[in-house]
């Protein structure tokens, strides 16, 4: 038997993202599921980036939920600047060196499974019938469910777009003329081109996309999670657009250290709120979406932007139950046992009659679908919890990483959307005026 150049499927870091987490966070991954997505397409069709925001929105969403994208693997185990000749179907030691990439990443996906893993995510091209059968039978004989995504996409100028600004930067091409780099790439394409089936197996369950979700078509989708996965692969759009969170400006509780409740805002917190009128203003391109929660101080902090906002109850804070209203110090001697409860726990903690960022996480799903599906710049004026929560989607955390976070008052978190994960920049208005410390000089953690 020849001898792999790959190594065992076993030795050295696996590729790909995410890692199993303890599951005792949501109740919509109950211990059963067990699914593997597996991405189907050309080259530049988007792949990586489907893959990366499913396993995100997933990870988020407390499933354990992880890539396995082969190109790292080849890069991994072969190394870099393989030119396009290497992808060619008649390129016969390029097709073993490729086929035994596409084993070592299944059966890494599939022990990873074994392990604990919920959701794999099989990031490669996977374009012939043939292939797809190896992948779905080996999956089916681990009692596993398949669902396929397959891009399809052939207009030429998103194709280019998106071969500019993610294959070029790719480590495949490093220090390459980035002309050189883009015309290897199109042959790169043309190779799989001519062996390319698009999926059509009547067995299978799948969700096409084609054009960026112009068209979508399903077969065979069923089930609680492929149903969530086509409603989120619904709303994703490729328009760049920043997404603004801040707190309202300082309250009468945040002044006294009491949490919850619905009072006003200071004179300190209405002078934030003036001074983020302005940001807005002179930051926006376009005046954004605002959103609020249902409490006033959020609401005070909008008026005085003078835009249309819409309250949403589920931006409200977190509901402290029979707490809302105390300091720390009064919950910490008064109910001891709930202090330290939380402290050990705070991700999954319930106030008593109240919520915990567990339940924050689930009634902000919404939030999360809407952003995704508005294409303008969105301002969200909420609280610390559900700010914690949204940043941790955003960022790609576990909501269970950022209950800790500081979400400072007087602050504008702005995120931006980037080839595959979002740019956070941090701009504290606490003097009054943004502009005293400059755009590029922001404040950043
Ligand atoms: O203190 C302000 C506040 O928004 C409270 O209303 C809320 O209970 C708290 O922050 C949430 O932060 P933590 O989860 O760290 O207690």
């Amino acid at each position: 038997m020849r001898r792999s150049v790959l190594g065992s499927a076993t030795g050295g870091p696996a590729a790909g993202e995410g890692s199993v987490v303890p599951l005792r966070f949501s109740p919509f991954s109950p211990e059963k599921t067990r699914l593997i997505l597996v991405l189907v397409g050309l080259p530049a069709r988007g792949k990586t980036y489907i893959g990366r925001k499913m396993a995100r929105y997933l990870a988020w969403l407390g499933f354990a939920a992880r890539v396995f994208n082969i190109g790292d693997y080849r890069r991994t185990r072969l190394g870099r600047h393989h030119r396009h000749d290497f992808f060619d179907p008649a390129n016969v030691e390029g097709n073993r060196l490729r086929n035994e990439l596409a084993a070592l990443a299944l059966d890494d996906m599939l022990q990873w499974m074994r392990d604990g893993g919920q959701v794999g995510i099989y990031d490669a091209t996977n374009t012939t019938a043939a292939r797809r059968r190896q992948v779905y039978d080996r999956c089916v004989q681990q009692g596993l469910d398949v669902v396929f995504v397959e891009s399809v996409c052939e207009d030429p100028a998103l194709i280019e777009a998106n071969i500019r600004e993610t294959k070029l930067t790719s480590p495949d091409y490093e220090g390459m003329d980035p002309d050189d780099a883009a015309r290897d790439f199109r042959a790169r394409i043309d190779h799989y081109t001519r062996a390319y089936e698009p999926i059509h197996e009547e067995d299978y369950s799948y969700i096409k996309l084609i054009d960026v979700g112009r068209v979508i078509v399903m077969h065979m989708i069923q089930g609680y999670l492929p149903g969530k996965l086509v409603h989120f692969l619904m709303n994703m759009h490729l328009v760049r657009r920043p997404i603004w969170l801040t707190r309202h400006g300082e309250s009468e509780y945040n002044v006294l250290g009491r949490i919850g409740g619905d009072s006003a805002l200071t004179d300190r917190g209405l002078a934030y709120a003036r001074s983020l009128a302005t940001f807005v203003r002179d930051h926006a391109i376009r005046p954004p979406i605002v959103w609020t929660s249902a409490l006033r101080r959020t609401v005070e902090t909008a008026r005085e932007l003078h835009l249309p906002y819409m309250a949403w109850r589920a931006i409200d804070e977190i509901d402290g139950g029979i707490c809302d209203g105390m300091t720390y110090e009064e919950i910490a001697t008064q109910m001891p046992e709930e202090f330290a409860a939380r402290q050990r726990d705070k991700l999954n903690y319930r106030y008593p009659r109240g919520e915990s960022y567990v339940d924050v996480t689930q009634r902000l799903e919404p939030v999360i679908l809407e952003l995704e599906r508005e294409r303008e710049p969105v301002l969200v004026i909420g609280h610390q919890a559900v700010l914690r929560v949204l940043f941790a989607y955003f960022m790609d955390k576990h909501p269970g990483e950022v209950v800790h976070h500081d979400v400072p008052i007087h602050t504008v978190i702005e995120l931006t959307p980037g080839p595959y994960a979002f740019e956070e920049r941090r701009f504290s208005l606490d003097l009054g005026d943004w502009h005293a410390r400059g755009v590029g000089a922001a404040m950043e953690d």
